[in-house]
């Protein structure tokens, strides 16, 4: 019986997507762009079952987990799918690491090959971003822009010499989802409108800052723009706010390390763990610094080249 194994990579937006999402599309409001991580994987493996199971990191999860695994796998089979879906999360599930883009990205391709569905990679956007919207963005390697119509690309870029720094400060799973917490800023935060007016042309300038090799341009705009993004859910009604106490904490870090030469900067996405973006040369001191403030449990990770990709298939 076949058995196939997918690897995909977690990725961090530096240009964030916001979107409307109904019963059956996800509407992304403006262009995004992300990186894809070398170094930080998820694997998902699909083989035989008798019944569906799903499993991350050896936990079976819940009915819930199930049916929207359930309905995933229906974009590739007509049958009822009787698979072990096993996968194996590189950070905190549902913590705002992108666990979700990366889980549905290994998925897709995994299942696309299992289920011998032959869909080729923008079909498969359309699919996995109903599982998760940031999860198109995983398909591919390097600086991934996706773009507003649903087309995504891979921008060449020489990101060789940076370093994504993940700094876990909290690995709970988030009381408020991603899903909720866009719907209730579309519907109700004035300066919503104000994000994604700005959204796309953020992408832009980031395009050129990236191509330039400009990590301090990438990481003004990088900031700017997630401060845009929380400031329109801290907004919404009732609020939401994913940074916490020592989100702030560390991103204040980081710009003080600037002003003595460490040229790093911060982002977040839905929860409260940050991610820095650094020149490898500057990697140990910065982790010494986060050290020194009580931030040790970091992951880092080279740019990947390649996105979600099947790794084994027998
Ligand atoms: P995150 O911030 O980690 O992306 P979300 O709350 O947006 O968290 O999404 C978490 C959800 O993503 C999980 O409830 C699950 O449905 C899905 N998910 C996470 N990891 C995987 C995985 N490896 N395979 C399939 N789905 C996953
Ligand atoms: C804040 O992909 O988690 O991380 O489509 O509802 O699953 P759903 O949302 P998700 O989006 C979170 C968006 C973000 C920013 C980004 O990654 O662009």
């Amino acid at each position: 019986m076949k058995r196939v194994t997918a690897k995909a990579p977690i990725n961090v937006a530096l240009c964030k997507y916001w979107g409307k999402r109904d019963e059956t599309k996800v509407l992304p409001m403006n262009d995004s762009l992300s990186l894809s991580m070398r170094d930080v994987l998820t694997t998902t493996t699909v083989e035989p079952s008798n019944e569906l199971c799903f499993t991350i990191d050896g936990v079976v999860q819940s009915e819930a987990e199930h049916e929207k695994v359930s309905d995933f796998l229906a974009h590739f089979t007509d049958e009822a799918p009787h698979v072990h879906v096993r996968s194996k999360n590189p950070v905190p599930t549902g913590a705002g690491m992108a666990s979700s883009a990366a889980g549905f990205a290994a998925l897709g391709v995994a299942a696309n090959a299992y289920f011998n569905a032959n869909l080729d990679t923008q079909r498969l956007a359309t699919i996995v971003r109903r599982g998760s919207g940031s999860a198109v963005r995983s398909l591919l390697g390097g600086a991934v822009v996706w773009h507003r119509d649903g087309s995504i690309e891979s921008v060449a870029v020489d990101v060789e010499a940076w370093r994504m720094v993940f700094v876990v400060i909290d690995d709970r799973r988030k009381t408020i989802g991603s899903r909720e917490a866009m719907r209730r800023t579309v519907a109700t935060s004035p300066t919503y409108d104000a994000f994604v007016n700005r959204a796309d042309s953020d992408v832009k300038k980031m395009i050129s800052a990236l191509q330039d090799g400009d990590l301090d341009a990438v990481g003004q705009i990088m900031e700017a723009n997630q401060d845009a993004m929380h400031e329109a859910m801290a907004q919404a009604v009732p609020p939401i706010v994913y940074r916490s106490d020592a989100s702030h904490r560390a991103r204040n870090l980081i710009t003080t390390l600037r002003a003595r030469g460490i040229i790093a900067y911060a982002t977040m996405d839905a929860g409260p763990n940050v991610k820095v973006l650094v020149e490898e040369r500057m990697l140990t001191r910065l982790k010494s610094e986060l050290r020194r403030a009580g931030f040790a449990r970091v992951l880092v990770s080279r740019i990947a080249t390649v996105g979600a990709v099947v790794i084994d298939e027998n």
